[in-house]
């Protein structure tokens, strides 16, 4: 047997046999039922201590890697080694055409394919990238701990069915929503796997082939895309300078997906008198608004714009809340607020789709707003970013080679060139140069696109990264005009 085993790395001796073991075995090294040599033989084969063998040899039992043979030792689990070698078990037989079985996908869909990751570059401006260095991690293993402890364990891994943990509802109602000008009931929250959970589930719950929904151009590609699998029709509406242009008449329409606070991708604050004649048009015009205030902390002058849910007197807005942008995305976490008999579909449909997001992810994230480490955490975050955001302003404005106007919030850039210029090629043409930025034709509904725009993600860019990193796009660009 041939194993080598590294005495400095930091993976316990043990728990490298049982690898080495299990590779064996997989491999087909170790045949099935095949007796594996006795601890003693094997410890002193390898020089190691024969406990160390045995936790090992324990480990695999457990596992149904190994079987024990009274007074005769270990060997390869028969049964085991059976499923192991049936790797037509994991393929699909030939003969089943599964474009055919599932249907939906055969649609003709647009598919949103993530751009390779580049974090590797030296200016990665990469759109919807955190900064993870500004995660709380102290403050969130302090609130895990507490969650796990005798007083919250049966909350934190139970399962809730169909309810949402009522400590994070709770200061999502008093400590969180209120910043946003949202006074609601409990009955009308509910908790999602991020915000993009929440526009599924809304879509799921509202939308067929019969409805339109108007969306911002350019706007978030993959809430047009949700939409669009569910079968609505989708009618762009221009963005300028003051966010969604509201044509007067929006009839026949049945929904409109704004994002106020930044628009995506521009960044530009929705007006506060668009906001009014958005909400009196919907009241009456008869359609429902979905609020998407995915990072209205993030504005670096003046106070968050209060939200549309805030003005709303109807009940007319579905606001979509998500902790994406202020701690992590990969936590997946997020909320709707809604009237009361909305919230109880989605709170139907999501208990057939998942139950419930996890219950200890609930419970820690209800403690962190509790301790005040939420709030403390976004302030840290709003500062840094400001200073991300400034050096932008500087190096735009020194190397971009033409007007860009800057908004005052937001996580990326958005540079839209004059008439002509291929930001597709552009893009293309930066990573040579080790900038990493995004064309914004994917933004668009109309086909054929604009290609005139690129993206730049600045939240997870190194701050001394900024500079140097627009210098050498401004070069990029001066190239493609
Ligand atoms: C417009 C918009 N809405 C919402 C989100 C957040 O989505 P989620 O909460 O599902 O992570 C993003 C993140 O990229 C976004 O850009």
């Amino acid at each position: 047997m041939l194993v080598q085993l590294d005495p400095v790395s930091p993976e316990p001796l043990y728990r490298q046999l049982r690898k080495a073991i299990t590779e064996a075995i997989e491999s087909g090294q170790f045949a099935a039922g095949q007796l594996l040599p006795s601890s003693r033989a094997l410890a002193a084969d390898l020089d190691l201590s024969r406990n160390t063998v045995n936790m090992a040899y324990q480990e695999l039992m457990a596992e149904g890697f190994l079987e024990s043979i009274p007074r005769v030792g270990y060997a390869v689990n028969s049964d085991l080694r059976r499923y192991l070698a049936k790797p037509s078990l994991t393929k699909a037989p030939p003969g089943i055409d599964w474009e055919d079985r599932m249907g939906e996908l055969t649609d003709d869909l647009p598919h949103l394919v993530r751009p390779p990751e580049r974090h590797g570059e030296p200016y990665a401006f990469v759109v919807g990238e955190p900064d993870v260095s500004l995660f709380p991690t102290r403050a969130w293993m302090r609130a895990t701990r507490t969650a796990m402890s005798d007083q919250h364990i049966a909350s934190s891994l139970g399962d809730r069915f169909d309810t949402d943990d009522p400590v994070l509802v709770e200061m999502l109602r008093r400590h969180v929503l209120p910043s946003r000008g949202i006074n609601v009931p409990a009955d009308e929250i509910l908790i999602t796997m991020g915000s993009q959970n929440g526009l599924y589930l809304v879509s799921r719950a509202l939308l067929d082939t019969k409805k339109r929904v108007a969306v911002e151009e350019p706007g978030y590609p993959d809430a047009r895309h949700i939409f669009r699998r569910h079968g609505a029709r989708l009618v762009p509406i221009p963005i300028d300078d003051q966010g969604m242009t509201v044509p007067l008449n929006l009839k026949p329409i049945d929904m409109v997906s704004v994002t106020p606070s930044h628009q995506y991708p521009t960044n530009v604050t929705l007006s506060v008198g668009r906001r009014q004649q958005l909400l009196a048009q919907a009241d009456s015009q008869d359609f429902l608004i979905i609020e998407d205030d995915y990072d209205s902390e993030f504005r670096y002058h003046g106070r968050p714009t209060p939200s549309l849910k805030a003005l709303d007197e109807t009940g007319r807005v579905v606001y979509l809340g998500s902790f994406s942008k202020f701690l992590a995305p990969g936590l997946r976490l997020g909320y709707v607020v809604a009237d009361a008999p909305l919230i109880a579909r989605l709170r139907d449909l999501r208990r057939y789709m998942l139950r419930h997001p996890p219950g200890l992810l609930q419970r820690t994230m209800g403690l962190m707003i509790e301790a005040g480490d939420y709030v403390r955490s976004v302030r840290r975050s709003r500062h840094a970013l400001k200073d991300k955001w400034e050096r932008c302003v500087e190096a735009v404005d020194r190397h971009i080679p033409w007007h860009v106007s800057m908004p005052t919030g937001g996580l990326s850039l958005w540079l839209s060139g004059p008439d002509g210029f291929d930001g597709v090629a552009a893009a293309r043409d930066a990573l040579t140069e080790g900038v990493v930025v995004e064309a914004g034709n994917v933004c668009y509904l109309h086909d054929p696109a604009p290609r005139n725009a690129i993206r730049l993600g600045f939240a997870g860019t190194r701050a001394e990264a900024i500079e140097p990193g627009i210098a050498a796009l401004g070069g990029v660009l001066r190239r493609h005009l």
